[in-house]
């Protein structure tokens, strides 16, 4: 959709890893959250430990901080959402911000309003962070090249949503204490999953082997890749083979909203060839992760005895979204951690 890319940056290096809860942080530099593909590992590292300090926050019996009271957040979603939309909130609302919600039904937008013109209003009206999600891959790029205002990327297309991918990071090194050297299978519909493509490039980044599995009509040809850089994963057809030896199994859904005519003989078929049972589950390491970003359809692409069974941790994917988010709002803000002691 667009042509060119924001510096991501300004010019000032990531420091370490934050040392407190909302209070604590070394100097901001980065202005948007667009994807992980320009995340360099210190700085995925530092959205971690701060969202180990957010989820202190929230096991609080008040979970509330006015880190970033009088900021605004705006959630803007020309896409429905549940799960994001609401993580983003309750985040924006834990640190002490004012939060303004808008979708494209009920907004200016069905009256023909350009994205680019709802953005600039946005910002007029004094946004100082926008979360949005769009179904045109580079719709945020847009945005964060034409506004004075920080913008994540909560899924645009087929082509990334970075949150969700540093939530699924964050869940899996709470489980099992460290991302490097582990195999990580994404598994199903890769080929329009954003999910897929932000956690490639965030396991890759912090030392994981990614493997992801399914069809052949709905995995990326071998060739893809971002930025004419190869493609960090190994593609695997058959799934007895992919899973074998596995950490983590992130099953995808099948998106048959997004997906042309004719890339599957049928749902059956597909289930049975693909479908996360218990028994291909027992191929994986023994205690191996289950996840999946949600939403699910339970018989399709996960068995409901996998996505409730003791090994699932689906569910703390989206109660760890929160903190996650809360850890990219407080980091995108520029507060220094004297400016957030003061708040
Ligand atoms: C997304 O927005 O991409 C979801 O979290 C995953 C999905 O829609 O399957």
């Amino acid at each position: 959709m667009i042509e060119q890319r924001p510096a991501p940056y300004t010019d000032v290096a990531p420091s370490a890893a934050v040392s407190a809860a909302a209070g604590g942080g070394p100097g901001r530099r980065r202005r948007h959250v667009l994807d992980l593909d320009d995340y360099a590992p210190a700085e995925i590292e530092e959205v971690l430990s701060t969202a180990e300090a957010m989820r202190g926050i929230l096991a609080r019996p008040i979970k509330k901080v006015p880190t970033l009271r009088g900021r605004t957040v705006v959630t803007l979603f020309y896409e429905a959402s549940t799960r994001t939309r609401v993580s983003f909130e309750m985040a924006a609302k834990a640190l002490g911000a004012d939060t303004v919600n808008i979708s494209a039904s009920g907004s200016s937008v069905e009256k023909g309003e350009s994205l680019l013109d709802t953005v600039r209003t946005l910002r007029a009206l004094g946004a100082d962070t926008v979360v949005m999600r769009h179904k045109s891959a580079g719709a945020p790029y847009l945005v964060a090249s034409e506004i004075n205002a920080s913008v994540i990327n909560a899924g645009d297309g087929w082509h990334a949503h970075p949150s969700q991918a540093l939530l699924d990071l964050f869940t899996v090194r709470s489980h099992l204490g460290r991302l490097d050297g582990l195999k990580v299978v994404l598994l199903g519909d890769v080929l329009h999953s954003r999910v897929a493509r932000s956690n490639l490039w965030g396991f890759t980044h912090m030392g994981a082997q990614v493997v992801l599995c399914g069809p052949p009509t709905l995995l990326p040809p071998a060739s893809f890749g971002c930025d004419g850089l190869p493609w960090p994963a190994t593609v695997e057809y058959r799934v007895d083979r992919a899973l074998e030896g596995a950490d983590v199994v992130m099953a995808l859904r099948l998106q048959t909203e997004r997906q042309a005519a004719g890339l599957l003989p049928s749902v059956r078929e597909y289930v049975h060839q693909y479908g996360l049972t218990e028994e291909r589950l027992a191929m994986a390491k023994p205690g191996a992760l289950v996840m999946h970003p949600g939403p699910m359809n339970e018989g399709i692409e996960i068995d409901t005895a996998v996505a409730r069974g003791v090994q699932s941790v689906i569910e703390e994917q989206v109660t760890n979204g929160v903190a996650v988010r809360m850890a990219l709002l407080y980091l995108l803000s520029g507060l220094s951690a004297d400016q957030a002691r003061g708040a």
